[in-house]
């Protein structure tokens, strides 16, 4: 079924496709259409970061930023869904058009910018969410803010909705706000994983509640930068990471009429690099510190890969867009079978 509402939404433009498929979720998740015909995957129960998720497979972040669609989305069998990226403040993000799709690749590329309605519009979302599954909130820094000032945002970010996540993801990986992946490099990245870990012990303190904090990365990375952000987890006590973010590479799809538009590039083309950081970080973290997987799983064996590399867990979003919930239950199968 989902082919053929694909077949009709890619006649539309991405982003155009994107809101019309999250609206027409929501009407069938009210309907109840969702429980009647979406078949979830049978539980595959695992203990990460000391939360009990159903199944290892997620939503990644980005596709439901504002938490608007939290009830819909948590019919179609996702072991955890993360939310955001949020800011601080409401912003637009870039001008349309921002999403580009490359069916041939089974990719997109993407400069939304951090698009998104703010703290308060997400925490009111939340509040009022029926959703009873793991959740992660994603936060990030405003377009305007200096990088000398993003640890002040991220604090802000972590201290407004700590009570409500099951898990928060610091983002220092998003290719479209200028300069953020700065942060995941020396000084900078030591000085935020502290800081972040200082706002989790205050947050802590005050809500008499531990909520693991762990940050999300790039692909683009060399191995002294994977050892170094490997070395910087494990010293500042981060809880987990995740890996990767989109790759602003082009390797994968040169030529494409595509390829010179601004932005992260997504699917099936971040697979291989979105694995070897894993590996790489797995064989410096082993099982101290969890890692979770994204980038390029379209099918069982892509999720499974990760898994083998060392994930613990994994989330999808482009692999999702081409391929609907069907995704869901074949990664899990996969995953499943690797015993
Ligand atoms: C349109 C789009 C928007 C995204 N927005 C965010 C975001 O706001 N925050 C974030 O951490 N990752 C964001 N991502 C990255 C995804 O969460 C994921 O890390 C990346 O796309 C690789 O996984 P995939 O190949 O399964 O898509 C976005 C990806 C896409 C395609």
């Amino acid at each position: 079924m989902y082919g053929i509402m694909r077949e009709l939404l890619f006649r539309l433009p991405p982003e155009t496709a994107h809101n019309l498929t999250l609206s027409s979720l929501d009407v069938a998740g009210k309907l109840g259409l969702l429980n009647t015909f979406v078949s979830r995957p049978a539980p595959l129960p695992v203990r990460v970061m000391g939360l009990d998720f159903p199944n290892p497979v997620g939503l990644a972040a980005g596709l439901d930023k504002n938490a608007d669609h939290l009830d819909a989305l948590g019919q179609l069998g996702f072991g955890f869904i993360e939310v955001g990226t949020v800011t601080p403040l409401a912003q637009p993000g870039n001008p349309r058009p921002r999403m580009f799709r490359l069916p041939e690749h089974q990719a997109i590329i993407n400069r939304m910018g951090f698009n998104n309605h703010g703290l308060d519009h997400l925490l009111e979302r939340v509040d009022r969410r029926h959703y009873d599954g793991v959740l992660g909130i994603n936060v990030g820094k405003n377009k305007v803010t200096p990088n000398e000032e993003s640890e002040s945002d991220y604090r802000k970010g972590i201290a407004a909705v700590y009570s409500r996540a099951d898990y928060i993801t610091v983002n220092v990986s998003s290719p479209n706000t200028p300069g953020l992946r700065d942060l995941q490099f020396g000084d900078s990245l030591k000085g935020l994983m502290y800081a972040i870990k200082d706002e989790q012990a205050r947050c802590e303190k005050e809500h008499g509640r531990y909520v693991p904090l762990a940050v999300k990365i790039a692909p683009d990375m060399d191995d002294d930068g994977i050892g170094f952000v490997a070395a910087a987890l494990k010293e500042s006590g981060l809880d987990g990471v995740i890996a990767t973010n989109t790759t602003i590479s082009r390797e994968a799809v040169a030529g494409h009429r595509y390829a010179d538009e601004a932005g992260g590039l997504s699917g099936a083309p971040v697979r291989e690099p979105s694995t070897r950081v894993i590996q790489a970080l797995y064989a410096e973290l082993g099982d101290s510190l969890p890692i979770i997987g994204v980038g390029g799983i379209t099918d069982g064996d892509s999720a499974a890969e990760k898994i083998r590399a060392g994930a613990k867990l994994v989330q999808v979003y482009t692999g999702f867009i081409y391929r609907g919930p069907a995704l869901i239950r074949e990664s899990v199968e996969a995953i499943r079978r690797l015993g």
